[in-house]
This record gives C-alpha cells, sequence and structure tokens, in this order.
C-alpha cells in the first residue's frame, strides 16, 4: 500500500486573533484548535508517526503543547514565516521518501475524519486534490478558478474584481502525489502581492507541467478556517452543536442544548439528563440514568449510573460512584471518591476525601484529606481542621460513626468504628471504638441575669452622663 503523510501547517502568527498566545493553541470548546486537527488526522487512522506539525512562531509552546498530549507526532519547525509555500518546502525532508502528502492548514479544526480519508483517496486519481467550499462570504480565501479539467486558485489579494466574485474557495487543504509536487516546489516564487511562497501555486505549476488537478467539494460549516476571535467563536458553537446532536443521537436527554456545553473528550450515556446551563469538560464520563442539574460545572468528573446532581454542583477530577446525589451548591475536587449511595448536600466541600458507601454529608461541612467509612453520618457544620499552617493532616472516621453537628476535627485523628462526637466538640484525640467524644465547654446558667435588669441598669449609666 502507498505510505500516506500530513503535515500541518500551524507557524503562522495568526496576527489577526490580536491574542498573545499562539492561534492554534486558542481554546476551543476547552481544547486548543490544533487538537482537533490532529484527531481528525487520528482518527482517519493516520499513524501518528506519519504526521506532523509544523511550527514557528510562539513554536516553544506550541511544541511543548504537542509533546506532551500528542507524543508520538512529530514536530518540525520553519524559523521564518515566509508563506505556506515555503512552510511544505522548509519540511521536505520529513514528506520526500512518502507517497503522499496530505497539507493541512492547522486553522480549519471541523473538518472531519471521513473527508480526510476521502481527500486522500484522490492521490489515486490526480496530482494534486484540493478541497474547496462554496463561502456565502468568501472574504480573503483563495478563489478557485476551474479550467476544463484542472483547478487553479489565486488569492484575494491577488484577484481581479471579476475573480473576487467568485465563491467557490480554497480551504487550505491539499492531498499531493509527492513525486509530483517535488516537480514543482522550487518554482514557486513571492512575486505576489504579499510577497508570500503560496502553495496555492503549486496547482497552477502542476497544470503547466500536464499534471493534474482536481477539487473536491466540501460543506461550508465544515471547512471554515479561524482566523479572528469572532470565527474562533462561530466554530466554537458548530462544534459545540456537533457534539451535543452526537450525544442526543447516543441517547442523551437535554431539554435546552442551545445552553449546555460539552467538551470534546467527554464520554456520556444514554438516558443521562443535562439540564440547561451545565458545562461538561476534559475527560468526565456521564453513566446511564444521571441527572446533572442546572448550573453544574463538571471537570475529569467520573460518574457511575444513576447519579442525580440536584444543581449548582462543581466537581472537578472526582468519582461519584452509582446513585450518589450531591448539592445542590457543593464542591466536589481533588480525587475525591464518593462511593454508591453516597450523598454530599447543600454548601458542602469535599477535597481529596474518600467518602465510603452510603456516608452522608448532607449540609455546611468541609471534608479535606478524611476517608469515611460506610454509613457515616456528618452533622451539619461540621468540618476538619485539616490544615495546621505547614501541612495538610488526615482524618479518619470509621465505619457507622454519627459526627454531631459543628465538631471541628483537628487533624492527624482517628475515629474508631461505630464511635460518635457530641455536638460542638472540638476532637483533637482519638475517639476508641463506640465510644462518644465530648470536647466542648459545659453549659453554666447565671442565676438572675435578667435582660430586663441588665437593659435598666444599662440606661441609667447613660443618664448620669
Ligand atoms: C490560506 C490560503 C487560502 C485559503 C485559506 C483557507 C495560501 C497562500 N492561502 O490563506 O487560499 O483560502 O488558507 O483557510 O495558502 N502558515 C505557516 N507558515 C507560513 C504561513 C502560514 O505555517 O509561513 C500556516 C498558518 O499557521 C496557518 C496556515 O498556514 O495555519 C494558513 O495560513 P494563513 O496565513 O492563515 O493563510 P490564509 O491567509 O488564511
Ligand atoms: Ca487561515
Amino acid at each position: 500500500m502507498d505510505s500516506l503523510c500530513v503535515l500541518i501547517m500551524a507557524a503562522g502568527k495568526g496576527t489577526r486573533m490580536k491574542s498573545a498566545t499562539p492561534k492554534v493553541l486558542q481554546p476551543l470548546l476547552g481544547s486548543p484548535i490544533i487538537d482537533y486537527v490532529i484527531s481528525s488526522a487520528a482518527s482517519a487512522e493516520i499513524p501518528p508517526e506519519n504526521i506532523a506539525v509544523l511550527v514557528g512562531s510562539g513554536g516553544e509552546l506550541v511544541e511543548e503543547h504537542i509533546t506532551r498530549k500528542f507524543p508520538n507526532v512529530k514536530v518540525l519547525w520553519q524559523h521564518e514565516q515566509l508563506g505556506t509555500g515555503h512552510a511544505v518546502k522548509s519540511a521536505r525532508e520529513w514528506w520526500k521518501d512518502y507517497d503522499s502528502l496530505l497539507v493541512l492548514n492547522g486553522d480549519v479544526p471541523l473538518m472531519k475524519p471521513e473527508s480526510l480519508r476521502e481527500l486522500s483517496s484522490c492521490c489515486e486519481k490526480n496530482d494534486c486534490t484540493i478541497i474547496t467550499f462554496e463561502a456565502e462570504n468568501p472574504g480573503s480565501y483563495g478563489r478557485i478558478i476551474r479550467g476544463k479539467n484542472s483547478v487553479s486558485i489565486v488569492e484575494y489579494k491577488d484577484a481581479s474584481p471579476e475573480q473576487r466574485e467568485i465563491h467557490e474557495v480554497n480551504a487550505g487543504c491539499y492531498a499531493f502525489r509527492v513525486k509530483s509536487l517535488l516537480k514543482v516546489i522550487d518554482s514557486i516564487t513571492n512575486k505576489n502581492a504579499q510577497n508570500e511562497y503560496y502553495i496555492t501555486d503549486a496547482l497552477g505549476l502542476m497544470n503547466g507541467a500536464g499534471m493534474t488537478t482536481g477539487a473536491l467539494v466540501l460543506p461550508e460549516d465544515e471547512m471554515q478556517g479561524v482566523n479572528t476571535q469572532a470565527e474562533l467563536a462561530h466554530v466554537s458553537r458548530d462544534m459545540r452543536m456537533r457534539i451535543l446532536s452526537r450525544w442526543m443521537a447516543e441517547g442523551v436527554r437535554m431539554p435546552d442544548p442551545e445552553s449546555v456545553y460539552i467538551g470534546v473528550d467527554a464520554e456520556l450515556s444514554p438516558d443521562a439528563v443535562i439540564m440547561p446551563n451545565v458545562q461538561i469538560w476534559g475527560k468526565s464520563k456521564i453513566g446511564s440514568g444521571c441527572v446533572v442539574g442546572s448550573g453544574s460545572i463538571l471537570t475529569n468528573a467520573t460518574l457511575g449510573d444513576n447519579v442525580h446532581i440536584v444543581a449548582y454542583a462543581v466537581i472537578e477530577n472526582s468519582t461519584l460512584k452509582d446513585n450518589v446525589k450531591a448539592g445542590p451548591f457543593c464542591y466536589i475536587r481533588d480525587n475525591t471518591v464518593l462511593e454508591a449511595g453516597a450523598f454530599a448536600g447543600k454548601f458542602v466541600e469535599l477535597k481529596n476525601s474518600h467518602i465510603g458507601e452510603g456516608s452522608k454529608v448532607p449540609h455546611l461541612s468541609y471534608m479535606g484529606d478524611a476517608t469515611l467509612g460506610h454509613d457515616v453520618n456528618i452533622g451539619a457544620g461540621s468540618i476538619t481542621c485539616n490544615y495546621d499552617g505547614e501541612k495538610k493532616n488526615k482524618t479518619f472516621i470509621g465505619n457507622n460513626c454519627f459526627i454531631g453537628s459543628d465538631t471541628m476535627l483537628v487533624a492527624p485523628v482517628e475515629l474508631a468504628d461505630g464511635s460518635a462526637t457530641a455536638a460542638g466538640s472540638v476532637i483533637t484525640q482519638a475517639v476508641p471504638e463506640n465510644a462518644l467524644g465530648v470536647g466542648r465547654a459545659r453549659q453554666k446558667n447565671i442565676a438572675d441575669w435578667s435582660l430586663h435588669n441588665h437593659h435598666h441598669h444599662k440606661t441609667t449609666t447613660e443618664g448620669e452622663k
């Protein structure tokens, strides 16, 4: 079989974004633009070793990102950005020994893997095939000039007024037979309105040399490029709707998709219900029958089946197993695990804690660095005092414990199975099995302290002034 490689061009400055962040690292639904292009190539079954990203302007950041997230994807450098033709040429040593080369603009994130596959299959019939689309507003895209059996591209800045009227435009994705491209690439010049080397000139040169060129026409919404913040917002919206439609097709219920954000890497199950104004990011997983209530923001959250998040929960890097109930108004973070049937209620924060099966933290509590056994009940207002000003200390609470309301658990501290604390206690020592820890001042009553007398006395004093 013929060998194929993909070169993603991402060395340009992205001047029109007016941002210090390189264009391809700008976030689109929580992930950098470039990730979508790489993922779409990967989904088209192109092995990562055959994918290279060409970086330049802001390249250190882009390289760092790619090396971390796609370690097998190659990073190549274009030190001076002299145009897309120069970009392809500067990577020649890498692609020259393949049979076919796909060149993709790094700023076209909505392209589908099946389109990429279709483009690569065009190498069988043409020396070069480009993707085009009918643009409603062709703006500054390169215009397509169709010959009898050929296509070529004229850049907007070089186009005549008549050519500017053309609505079929270049998407910036090309499939080349490598042998054919090698014959023309050194003939590309920068004699044009922008004094840049254009890859788009390769088509005219190929036509002149009797090679075959063709176009694959795709829908506009898939091929939009990102050059400005407004275009990024537009593309984000389209990508968001694509993701939501996919999950709805899989049986996820969403009464108001217009207000829901789900990132590309999240996974949902049939019969999950996502209420209005919910955001689900990162590698979150939502089991079947879960309800994610309004105003909740989940990042890398794993929900088992039938988890019920009432509303306004923020959950980060944590796991809620089957039948857990959470919210309204809770914050669950840093590798917290709630075992099956556990409950985190109103105004509760859980940090790096393990909450055993069926255990309940119903109101106004902070559990940090705590391990709770099964069937524990934490009374309202109880907290772990886990930070001594220097380090974080651990709290262990055994099975079937009952923590009275407003208990301060001064960590490190351990409560054995079946133990309890009296309301209002400050617990600084271990509580043995089945014991009650009482750590509070005894109540004393001061006799004859009537509010009336007290008030009267005060008034008299003031009257003497
Ligand atoms: C390019 C095409 C245009 C097409 C449009 C589609 C050219 C000459 N024009 O224009 O026909 O309609 O894309 O979106 O190719 N890049 C480099 N090195 C460089 C210059 C650019 O890597 O020296 C990269 C950029 O980072 C970007 C891509 O190439 O990802 C396209 O560059 P850009 O400047 O956005 O080209 P357009 O003006 O959009
Ligand atoms: Ca562009």
